[in-house]
């Protein structure tokens, strides 16, 4: 029997060495805005128990419902690859009782997460994210500048055309009013309704502005908008987030039809799209969530926070990511010394300077065609003295030691 192939499951893909490249250096420029913002760097384990997230994400969230990844260990406890990050954050919060610092605690992390979703362009079922969450305050200006950070990142990582969605939700007590008037509205409407909106109109009545069914979308059009039922308090803090944006310059458009995948947003929730990612058109997103940290069993404290994609940020991304300055490549002529040679590329490295040595048995021609396709800036021959060889002037000159050979591979920097 022909053994299956063996390839990388659905949904998942490799970093081949370019794109790896490319997100390194996009680490790198999301650490430098990331710090300049005062976020310090966390990490929660990729899998945690799973009632973190039925309690956490919500139980009616699509997420929970059909895209996780649960396992048994071998101890019998149900245990789920995460799905997102902010739950495993406010658990920790509670877990290392950092209530208890002084408050905001802002954080950062990159990493893996899981969704089994229908794969297609943009969508993954391991992809991974940069996030922020900040805890322990309900100061607007920590929406704002959430929502800052993340448009800076953006910028940095060279995704320029942006749409950025806005709205409230408001806390949950004036929520669970509106939603009451919500599914009086939907049931009124209810044979227009798909049959998942109408299916679910108890559980997640919100998630009605987000159908494409036809018969769904004219009910919704005159429904009660939450915005406008936001009690002084909501209503008081969105206007402050709004001020604040306007006065750092950044454009946004009030969407009250702004619905995000997970149950724990209360009050601000926002959204960053390209249309460079076509049907995935979601880079960032992120919100308020007052309620959550309470929720898994600490004191009540609110928190805001985003994650964004970074295989949606690379796909939008119109900036030149990454890449090394040109190497110096040692090659070794017939009957060199590769000793020597091994010697040279080492105080190369040594000296900070990027270079590549001979290793697959190639002839002094090959090597020279092959230091051409690494764009090599110049080529160091080790022979029976060292030639050096300037690639962009073609110049040719002897060296008489590794010492002088570095001298020079270091002045092609100044
Ligand atoms: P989210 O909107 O579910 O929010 O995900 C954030 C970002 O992760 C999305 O905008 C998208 O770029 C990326 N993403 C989500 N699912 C996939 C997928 N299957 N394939 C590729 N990329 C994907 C959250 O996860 C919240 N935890 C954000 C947050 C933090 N809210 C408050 N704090």
């Amino acid at each position: 029997m022909a053994e299956r192939k063996l390839q990388a499951p659905r949904g998942t893909f490799d970093v081949l060495p370019d794109d790896g490249q490319r997100r390194r250096e996009l680490y790198r420029r999301a650490g430098s805005v990331l710090g300049r913002y005062g976020y310090r760097p966390f990490e929660t384990p990729v899998f945690e128990d799973t009632d973190l997230f039925a309690r956490g994400v919500g139980e009616s969230t699509d997420i929970v419902r059909k895209e996780m990844f649960t396992f048994e260990d071998r101890g019998g406890r149900s245990l789920t690859l995460r799905p997102e990050g902010t739950a495993g954050v406010a658990r920790a919060y509670v877990e290392h009782g950092m209530h208890k610092l002084p408050q905001p605690v802002k954080l950062w992390y990159w990493g893996p997460f899981f969704r089994h979703e229908r794969a297609q362009a943009g969508r993954y079922r391991q992809f991974a994210q940069v996030g922020t969450e900040a805890l322990g305050s309900d100061d607007p200006s920590l929406d704002a500048e959430s929502i800052l950070l993340l448009a800076e990142l953006l910028e940095a990582a060279g995704v320029h055309q942006v749409r950025l969605r806005l709205a409230s939700l408001g806390s949950f007590d004036a929520r669970a009013a509106y939603l009451d008037k919500l599914r009086a509205h939907l049931r009124e409407h209810e044979d227009e309704l798909s049959e998942e909106v109408r299916g679910r109109i108890d559980a997640n009545p919100l998630r009605a502005f987000d159908a494409d069914h036809e018969g769904t979308r004219a009910a919704m059009a005159g429904a009660p908008q939450l915005l406008d039922n936001l009690s002084p308090d909501d209503d008081e803090h969105f206007a402050e987030v709004r001020a604040l944006l306007d006065g750092a310059g950044v454009s946004y458009d009030v969407d009250p039809t702004l619905v995000r995948g997970l149950d724990y947003y209360t009050r601000t929730v926002f959204e960053f799209e390209s249309a460079k990612l076509g049907a995935q058109s979601g880079v960032g997103g992120g919100g308020r969530y007052d309620g959550l940290v309470e929720q898994l069993g600490g004191p009540a404290t609110p928190a805001v926070g985003w994650a964004a994609g970074i295989e949606r940020i690379l796909l939008a991304s119109e900036g030149k990511l990454g890449g090394f300055p040109a190497p110096v490549y040692v090659a070794v002529a017939d009957g060199g010394d590769r000793r020597e040679a091994f010697r040279l590329v080492t105080a190369l490295r040594e000296a900070g300077v990027r270079s590549e040595l001979e290793q697959a048995g190639r002839s002094l021609k090959g090597q020279l065609k092959h230091a051409g396709r690494l764009d090599a800036r110049a080529v160091a021959i080790v022979g029976d003295s060292i030639e050096w060889k300037d690639m962009g002037t073609g110049e040719q000159r002897p060296v008489t030691n590794i010492l002088e050979a570095v001298r020079i591979a270091q002045g092609l920097d100044a």
